[in-house]
């Protein structure tokens, strides 16, 4: 019985062993702990590393989130509240309250702030399509647009470093996405290409504010090729025509079965745009990694075995975009989200596991991964 008992007992020290080491391997355990390494120091020499919030997480000074979010990241993005539906949700009525805050908090942290988005197909009010009921005409889609973008951009000159002028314009089976903004802006300065709406974007932006980074953001484009040479032709084109196109967004929702070469690839494919933009950037815009396949609603469980699977990948990932950095392709991470209960890939049915910090702030293992690997590459 005795030695049942001790046998027992060791399995359980064991056990507790273990544990304490996974989440203390660093010798902190939550993301605002103290003693926790700063991502954003850590990755200083190489890129800024920023994240995706909501104008509340900065309420609360004390939270985990208030915390998490000063601590770790020197780049910040609205999820929601500076797309058009939030910005303008009806015409002439612009809402700055959201805006506002966060630039007085990136001020105030010397952080960079990214402007997230000036034109998108979704989360943009149907008053910029309509006129008295029927399909407004192109002159007047073209004035609400770069009525929009002036506004914003004046507003905001000097205080928004990047703007995602454009945000998924390029469709999934190539060439441009199927959207109101196509079809009834369309070839409008018959040039013969229908990217006209995309132009009228970026040349008002450019006109507000001649020093904000302007950037063409998608979804993809590091993963799929040949949505990365739709995405070439058409900034190729618009480069050429002299639209002021700063750089790519690579939003980067990607998993933990992501092929790393794959993304090379496509980074190699856009890169080729320094041959007539020679200082064209990268930033990583929307990063995080889902754990399930895509559309499988079935799986639930963050097993040992995950968790080993997304850290090796969080690993590769990083490596990768330290040599991109060092290439001076990428000079910009950021996460869509700051813990794994802040993330839109949590379904009712479903939680993910994307984010480097666990749902009760626990610094997961892809942490200290990602710490890690800053800390082999110094120099
Ligand atoms: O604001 C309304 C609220 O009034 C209403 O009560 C509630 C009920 O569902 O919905 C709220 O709106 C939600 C909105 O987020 C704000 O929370 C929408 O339903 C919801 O669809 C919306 O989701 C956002 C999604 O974009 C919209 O397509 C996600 O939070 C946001 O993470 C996601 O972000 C996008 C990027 O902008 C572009 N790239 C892909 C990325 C992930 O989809």
């Amino acid at each position: 019985m005795k030695r049942i008992t001790s046998l027992i007992l060791a399995v359980l020290m064991l056990l507790s062993l273990t544990a304490c080491t996974d989440s203390s391997r660093g010798g902190a355990t939550y993301s605002y702990d103290e003693e926790a390494p700063a991502l954003h120091e850590a990755y200083d020499q190489w890129f800024k590393i920023g994240c995706a919030i909501n104008s509340w997480n900065l309420d609360d000074l004390d939270s985990p989130e208030y915390k998490t979010l000063a601590k770790h990241f020197n780049a910040f993005v609205f999820e929601n509240e500076s797309k058009q539906d939030a910005i303008q949700p009806s015409e002439g009525n612009f809402r700055w309250d959201a805006m506002d805050k966060m630039v007085a908090f990136c001020e105030e942290n010397g952080a960079t702030l990214r402007g997230h988005t000036l034109l998108w197909h979704s989360q943009c009010p149907d008053w910029f399509f309509t006129d008295n009921g029927q399909d407004a005409s192109a002159e007047l889609v073209i004035e609400r647009l770069r009525n929009h973008v002036t506004t914003v951009v004046t507003r905001y000159k000097g205080k928004v470093d990047s703007w995602d002028v454009v945000n998924e314009v390029i469709g999934d089976g190539g060439g441009l996405r199927d959207s109101n903004w196509l079809r009834l802006v369309g070839d409008y300065d018959g040039d013969g290409d229908k990217y006209d709406f995309i132009e009228q974007a970026f040349l008002a932006a450019r006109e507000a504010d001649p020093d904000a980074r302007l950037m063409i953001n998608d979804y993809s484009i590091e993963a799929s090729e040949s949505k990365a040479v739709s995405m070439y032709l058409a900034v190729k084109k618009m480069l050429e025509d002299g639209i002021p196109i700063d750089g790519i967004g690579f939003q980067s929702h990607i998993g933990i079965n992501t092929n790393i070469d794959d993304m090379r690839r496509c980074f190699e494919i856009l890169g080729k745009l320094r041959e007539i933009k020679p200082d064209l950037i990268f930033e990583v815009t929307e990063l995080d990694m889902g754990v399930y396949n895509w559309g499988d609603n079935n799986e639930t469980e963050y097993t040992k075995e995950i968790e080993e699977q997304q850290s090796a990948k969080y690993r590769e990932l990083f490596e990768f975009y330290i040599e991109q950095a060092e290439l001076g392709y990428l000079d910009s991470v950021v996460f869509w989200g700051l813990s794994d209960n802040h993330s839109w890939l949590n379904k009712s049915e479903q939680k993910n596991y994307p984010m480097l910090f666990g749902r009760d702030w626990v610094l997961k293992d892809c942490y200290w991964e990602v710490l890690e690997v800053a800390e082999e590459h110094k120099k």
